[in-house]
């Protein structure tokens, strides 16, 4: 057989390590605090099934939910974002602004194929949300880990890392950031914006829990502070929607969204037109508004019972963040405790959680204490047997 491309050895161990995480995201005989799945009572499946049927009744909607459609997108989905999304995040746009992508990932990988050569370095966050780094491993970029501290990104540290390493691009995730729950705060993502400016590096700001917040103020936007066009942002449907749908937003300058559009035609022309039909529907019928309160209320109520429980029930010594909204809890065990180790352990129990190492990309020796918590998908006595028996087989291990 001929050689494979070089970025399929490029890509090989985060290739692997991600088709294991979704092999195990769907097992339902496991609590799962591993994947990053929303809760399935948060679809919103009686509405979407409203909508499909009147859709698919009208003869107009109807054909264009089935038919070919615009690369940049529905326009009235794109008009949602703009107006229902964007506008409350203080950031201006209007719908030329704005490519719909098929998950919010696909953004990554149209920014990749317009600025990404092989070789060109990006710097990350440390830990890093891992199924981009599998993006950039399959660009052949050089993925730089950059300091982090209680609060995100450390500014002194990128811009030291800037003019060490020259990078193209500085991906982060500012709002409870995965797989940490950290957020950056107002000051740290203005600096961003302007060392992006500065040095002439694209930012992308990868933002998909941003709009699920539980408690605390919101954040402008690293794109809000952003002058001369620099940051890109990239959001998804999948937590506040449907991840099933596919569906995400890009949001750059015009001349930047045209050529990740000319990378989208050449990739898959466009996104699903019966999945944007129903997400613009779900918008402009007004149910966006009901179903965002209803999801922060289930996903909060979560959240403060595996709190409650890691206090109660985890071993003395472990630290943990607190995040004001997204999925995820951080968690970091007492020295000595290998959560790599206990997940055979615990998956024994049938309870699965994320080790954290490999989330620290390019670093060794660090994080083998560490993992990452989803307290969203869980129903709540899960959360409470589940976390329990965590503690208990943590603490027998400590001994
Ligand atoms: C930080 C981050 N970015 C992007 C995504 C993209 O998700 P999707 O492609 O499912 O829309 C996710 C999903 O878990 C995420 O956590």
């Amino acid at each position: 057989m001929p050689a494979y491309a070089n970025r399929v050895k490029n890509m090989k161990d985060t290739a692997l390590y991600m088709r294991g995480l979704f092999g195990g995201m769907t097992n339902p005989d496991i609590i799962s605090f591993g994947g990053g799945a929303p809760a399935p009572q948060a679809l919103p499946a009686d509405i979407i099934q409203s909508i499909a049927c009147e859709v698919l009744a009208s003869d107009n909607r109807g054909r264009e939910a089935l038919q070919y459609s615009s690369t940049f997108g529905l326009k009235d989905l794109r008009q949602a974002i703009v107006s229902e999304l964007l506008a409350p995040a203080g950031v201006t746009a209007d719908i030329d602004n704005v490519l719909i992508v098929t998950g919010g990932l696909e953004t990554m990988n149209l920014l990749c194929q317009v600025y990404i050569d092989p070789g060109d370095v990006i710097l990350i966050e440390s830990p890093a949300f891992i199924h981009c780094i599998d993006i950039f491993n399959m660009f052949e970029a050089r993925s730089i880990p950059c300091q982090c501290d209680d609060i995100g990104l450390v500014m002194e540290d990128v811009e030291a890392k800037i003019k060490q390493y020259r990078p193209k691009m500085i991906y982060t995730v500012p709002t409870f950031h995965n797989p940490t729950g950290k957020t950056l705060t107002a000051q740290r993502r203005k600096r961003l914006a302007e060392l992006g400016s500065e040095y002439d590096v694209i930012i992308l700001e990868d933002d998909p829990y941003r709009d699920i917040r539980y408690s605390g103020e919101a954040l402008p936007t690293i794109k809000s502070f952003d002058k001369t066009g620099h940051t890109v942002m990239a959001n998804s449907f999948s937590k506040m929607f449907s991840p099933g749908s596919r569906l995400g937003y890009a949001v750059a300058e015009k001349d930047l969204i045209l050529l990740l559009m000319d990378a989208k035609i050449a990739t898959n022309s466009h996104s699903s037109s019966l999945d944007q039909v129903l997400c613009a529907e779900f918008f402009k019928r007004g149910y966006y508004q009901e179903h965002h309160k209803k999801i922060c209320d289930l996903y909060r109520q979560r959240r403060d019972i595996m709190l409650e429980c890691i206090e109660k029930f985890f071993p003395q010594g472990t630290k943990y963040t607190r995040p004001d909204g997204g999925f995820y809890i951080w968690v970091k065990l007492p020295d000595g405790l290998d959560s790599e180790k206990l997940l055979v352990e615990a998956e024994k129990q049938n309870i699965s959680y994320l080790a954290g190492k490999s989330w620290f990309v390019g670093e060794e020796n660090v994080g083998s204490n560490t993992m990452r918590l989803n307290f969203a998908n869980a129903k709540e006595e899960n959360i409470r047997y589940g976390i329990e028996t965590l503690g208990k087989l943590f603490a027998e291990k400590r001994k």
